[in-house]
C-alpha cells in the first residue's frame, strides 16, 4: 500500500513539474497566460514542443481561433508562416488544406517564381498545365480558379470516360464517381446491419465506421424530436446493375445517367453512403432535412449531390443522399 501510495506521490510530481516546466518554456517566448491556455487546449504535447522551437508568432491566437484550423497540419500551417512572412492566417490555412506535403522537403526554399498563370492559383497541379490550357480557351467566362478545380476533378473530360480504379487505400476517403470506380467484386469487408428504429429499408448494411456514426448523428437527431433513419445503404454491384438498368428501360440513358450511377460507379458500393428517410425532392423541404444540413458534418457526413452541383458531382440534387468522410473533412467541405 505504501509503495502503491508513493508511485501515485512520484507521478503526481512529474505531471506537476512537467505543467510547470511546459508553461515557463512557452512564457519566457512571450506567451500571455491566456494565449498559454489556449495553446494547451488547442494543442497537443509534440506540437507545444516544436512551438518552444520558433520564435513568438503574435498571431497565434487568431490561428488557433480560426474556423478551419486544423490540429493535425499545425506545424505546416508555422512553416508556412515561416517561409511567408506577410501571409494572412487565410492564407496559412488555406495553403495548408488538404494538402499532403512531404516534411522532408526544405521549407526555407524560396517559393518558386511562377511559371505560368496558373501557377498561383490554388490547388494548381504541374502535370494538369496544358488541360488548364485547353479548357480555358474552351470557357472563357470561368475563373482560373474554377479552371483548376474543374480540370482537377477530370471535368474536362466525358463522363466515363478516362477512368480510374478506386483507390481503395483511401479507406474512408474513397472517390468513387464517374470517373472513379470499383471492382464488380468489391465488398466491404466490415459490414454491419442497421435494424429498429435506425432502419427502414431492405438495403440496411454501412460499414462499422460509417454505421457508428449514423447512430449517433440518428440518436443525436432524436434528442431535438427529429427521426433520421436508412431506407438504402450498401448496394452491392449486381444490385447496384439491376436499379440501374430499370431506370433506363423506364427513362433512357440519357435521364437515367443524370440521377443513378452505373454499376462500379455507386458511392453506395462503398457501404459509405446511405439514403435517408424519403428519396424524393420533397425532403428538401422537411424538418429532418434542415436538421441534416445543420448537423450532418458533427457526425462525419455530407450532403454529396448539393443543389446547382450537377456538373461537378455529375447528378441532379439529392437531399437524401448522405456520404461518410470522418470528422475532419465533413467538417472541412
Ligand atoms: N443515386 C446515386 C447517384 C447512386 O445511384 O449512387
Ligand atoms: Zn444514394
Amino acid at each position: 500500500m505504501k509503495k502503491f501510495l508513493a508511485l501515485i506521490l512520484i507521478a503526481l510530481i512529474l505531471t506537476f513539474g512537467f505543467i510547470v516546466f511546459n508553461k515557463k518554456g512557452l512564457e519566457k517566448l512571450g506567451y500571455t497566460k491566456d494565449e498559454i491556455a489556449l495553446i494547451e487546449n488547442k494543442l497537443n504535447e509534440d506540437d507545444i514542443k516544436y512551438l518552444k522551437t520558433v520564435d513568438y508568432i503574435d498571431n497565434l491566437k487568431d490561428l488557433l481561433n480560426h474556423q478551419d484550423f486544423s490540429r493535425s497540419k499545425f506545424k505546416d500551417y508555422i512553416k508556412y508562416q515561416n517561409d511567408h512572412p506577410n501571409a494572412s492566417i487565410n492564407d496559412i490555412i488555406n495553403n495548408n488544406q488538404l494538402t499532403n506535403k512531404d516534411d522532408n522537403q526544405d521549407k526555407n526554399d524560396n517559393p518558386p517564381t511562377p511559371s505560368n498563370e496558373f501557377a498561383d492559383t490554388k490547388y494548381y497541379i504541374a502535370d494538369n498545365l496544358e488541360r488548364y490550357l485547353d479548357y480555358m480557351n474552351k470557357n472563357t467566362t470561368m475563373s482560373k480558379q474554377q479552371v483548376v478545380s474543374y480540370v482537377n476533378a477530370n471535368l474536362d473530360y466525358d463522363y466515363y470516360t478516362n477512368v480510374v480504379n478506386a483507390d481503395l487505400n483511401k479507406d474512408t476517403l474513397i472517390l468513387v464517381n464517374k470517373y472513379s470506380k470499383l471492382d464488380s467484386n468489391y465488398e466491404p469487408t466490415d459490414l454491419v446491419k442497421l435494424t429498429g428504429k435506425y432502419n427502414k429499408g431492405n438495403k440496411s448494411y454501412l460499414r462499422q465506421v460509417a454505421y457508428d456514426a449514423f447512430i449517433k448523428l440518428s440518436d443525436a437527431a432524436s434528442l431535438d424530436n427529429i427521426s433520421i433513419f436508412n431506407v438504402s445503404a450498401y448496394r452491392s454491384y449486381d444490385t447496384q446493375a439491376g436499379l440501374y438498368n430499370n431506370y433506363v428501360n423506364k427513362d433512357g440513358k440519357d435521364l437515367a445517367d443524370t440521377y443513378s450511377a452505373r454499376a462500379g460507379y455507386s458511392e453506395h458500393q462503398t457501404g459509405l453512403a446511405l439514403d435517408v428517410n424519403s428519396v424524393d425532392d420533397a425532403f428538401a423541404y422537411t424538418k429532418e432535412y434542415t436538421w441534416l444540413q445543420a448537423n450532418a458534418y458533427k457526425y462525419g457526413f455530407i450532403l454529396r449531390y448539393p443543389k446547382g452541383k450537377d456538373k461537378i458531382t455529375g447528378y441532379q440534387y439529392e437531399p437524401w443522399h448522405y456520404r461518410y468522410v470522418g470528422l475532419e473533412i465533413a467538417k472541412y467541405i
